[in-house]
């Protein structure tokens, strides 16, 4: 992020990934100025207002918006169509290495700890509690989630899914828009596109070329 003092953070989306981006919001004593949600019913989020159209205001100077959307290829979808600059979102309790580096738009949450080397892109999120060792390298739009553990040297690449609990050995590469199911244990490298299940993963299909299903 520029060196612009952010002082008023939209949020885009108003589910269950949007509730707990707004708690860390309250948190670090940042200011949720406004929820946008073009498909969603409600008019309100913990009593922040939801509008149902984007106006302007984002990209007023000092704003800064997060995607607060959990499904990948949608969050690339709306990064591409919104012109906005990203707020970078973290937890206070997250412990990461000064030798890290972490995009726009990424949120860490409660929990995380990230050692040394790693690099995170843009709109990535990093779930409660996981670990993500040293020279881990996070491709945009990948989604690490809760109690995830990867080893040193891990590469994730774009648009990935690595489903809550799993554990990744050193070294693995996990290509493109692949899903990495729930509980997985990762000690082979992953193709593109591939939805991997069980201990050790094993190829149970392939997600189609332009991106993951909806996370399940
Ligand atoms: C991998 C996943 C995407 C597959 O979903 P799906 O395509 O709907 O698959 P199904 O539920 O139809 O299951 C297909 C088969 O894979 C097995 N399977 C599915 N997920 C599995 C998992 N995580 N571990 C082991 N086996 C799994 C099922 O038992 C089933 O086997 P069977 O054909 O022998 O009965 C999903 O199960 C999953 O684990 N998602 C991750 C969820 C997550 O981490 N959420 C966190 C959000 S923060």
């Amino acid at each position: 992020m520029s060196r612009e003092t952010i002082r008023k953070i939209f949020l885009y989306g108003a589910g269950g990934h949007a509730k707990v981006i707004l708690e860390l919001l309250e948190l670090n004593g940042q200011h949720c100025a406004g929820i946008y949600d073009e498909h969603g019913a409600s008019t309100d989020l913990f009593g922040y207002p939801i509008s149902g159209s984007l106006n302007g205001e984002y990209k007023e100077a000092n704003s800064a918006m997060i995607i607060a959307v959990g499904n990948n290829l949608v969050r690339k979808k709306l990064a591409g169509k919104l012109s906005a600059k990203w707020a970078t979102i973290i937890h206070p309790s997250a412990n990461i290495s000064s030798r890290s580096t972490i995009g726009s738009g990424t949120v860490v949450m409660a929990g995380v700890s990230i050692n040394s080397g790693v690099k995170a892109g843009d709109h990535v999120i990093i779930n409660t509690n996981c670990s993500v060792d040293h020279d881990c390298v996070l491709a945009d739009y990948v989604h690490i989630s809760p109690n995830v553990a990867l080893a040193g040297n891990v590469q994730v690449g774009e648009g990935t899914h690595v489903g809550i609990g799993t554990a990744v050995i050193q070294g693995i590469k996990i290509g493109k828009w692949a899903t990495i199911g729930a509980g997985s244990v990762i000690i082979r490298d992953v193709p593109d596109y591939a939805v991997v299940v069980g201990n050790p993963g094993r190829i149970l299909r392939m997600n189609e070329p332009d991106g993951a299903p909806e996370d399940k």
